[in-house]
């Protein structure tokens, strides 16, 4: 643990070091939102693996940068890819960058995502609020507590703020975005679901199902910080009466491109007002 919390300082005082700007805010671009980084103004691009101690995103439709830059008069650092689990990384490996956050003083984190819908109102392009998750992978807080960041047991009653999920859907309303409200489950995959399991998951209360966002937001709410979290919903449960249907992992990321404007278009208007 000492050596990870070496680990971590490293990377956070590399990354202050190649700018001197001091964001607040971060936001984690899902599988093929990324375009959302062309927006930021004064872009400065910082490599994954320039980062001293950071994994490389190897995940379709990630890309591998972190980029400090403003958005909305306001300065974010952003990440464009972010670590799997199904890639092989560990939990820490994972959550590094939250951990690198934090010591970088970040205190809102916006994560997004692409999930699949399991709520029979979604539909391919929807945006989804996370209003709270169902963790089915192994909790990134295992292990000794690094008291540094926060305490061994932490509260996880209301892991998505409820002030920025209020300020989402007044941000979506003024937008014409329509937002459903809902809740993700996160699986380890990189296998798809079968059937039995999106019955399973729906039965259990749970809107949409991914890979991603739930450690990261685990590791944020660890360290204190305050936490958006938006699906964009890239493909929708298939029950067994749709014989030939197969998931493709290339439709899940043009979907999500497609959806990325919307995304983009709320995240800048939160930001405004934040
Ligand atoms: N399942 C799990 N992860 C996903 C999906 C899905 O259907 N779509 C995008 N990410």
């Amino acid at each position: 643990m000492e050596n990870y919390m070496k680990k971590i300082e490293e990377a956070a005082n590399y990354i202050l070091a190649q700018d001197a700007r001091r964001p607040e805010i971060a936001i984690i671009l899902g599988s093929g939102l990324g375009k959302l980084a062309d927006e930021l103004e004064n872009a400065k691009v910082i490599p994954y693996k320039n980062i001293p101690n950071f994994p490389v995103s190897t995940a379709v439709g990630h890309k591998g940068n972190l980029i400090i830059g403003e958005l909305s008069g306001k300065t974010v650092l952003a990440m464009q890819g972010r670590f799997h689990f199904y890639e092989g990384y560990t939990m820490e490996q994972v959550t590094m960058p939250q951990r690198v956050m934090s010591l970088m003083g970040i205190k809102t984190l916006f994560v997004s995502n692409a999930a699949g819908g399991l709520n029979p109102d979604f539909q391919v392009g929807d945006l989804m609020l996370i209003y709270d998750h169902i963790n089915m992978m192994p909790c990134p807080l295992i292990g000794p507590n690094l008291d540094k960041f926060g305490p061994r047991f932490p509260d996880m009653n209301k892991p998505y703020a409820p002030r920025l999920r209020k300020l989402a859907v007044d941000c979506g309303a003024n937008l014409g975005i329509f937002l459903h409200r809902g809740i993700y489950i996160a699986v380890t995959g990189p296998a798809y679901e079968t059937v039995a399991e999106c019955r399973f998951f729906r039965t259990a209360g749970a809107d949409a199902v991914g890979m991603s966002t739930v450690p990261e937001v685990i590791v944020a709410r660890h360290c204190g910080m305050e936490v958006l979290g938006i699906s964009v919903i890239t493909d929708i449960f298939h029950d067994y009466t749709d014989e030939d249907f197969i998931l493709d992992e290339n439709e899940v990321v043009v979907a999500a491109d497609k959806a990325a404007d919307k995304m983009t278009a709320l995240f800048k208007s939160i930001i405004a007002k934040l």
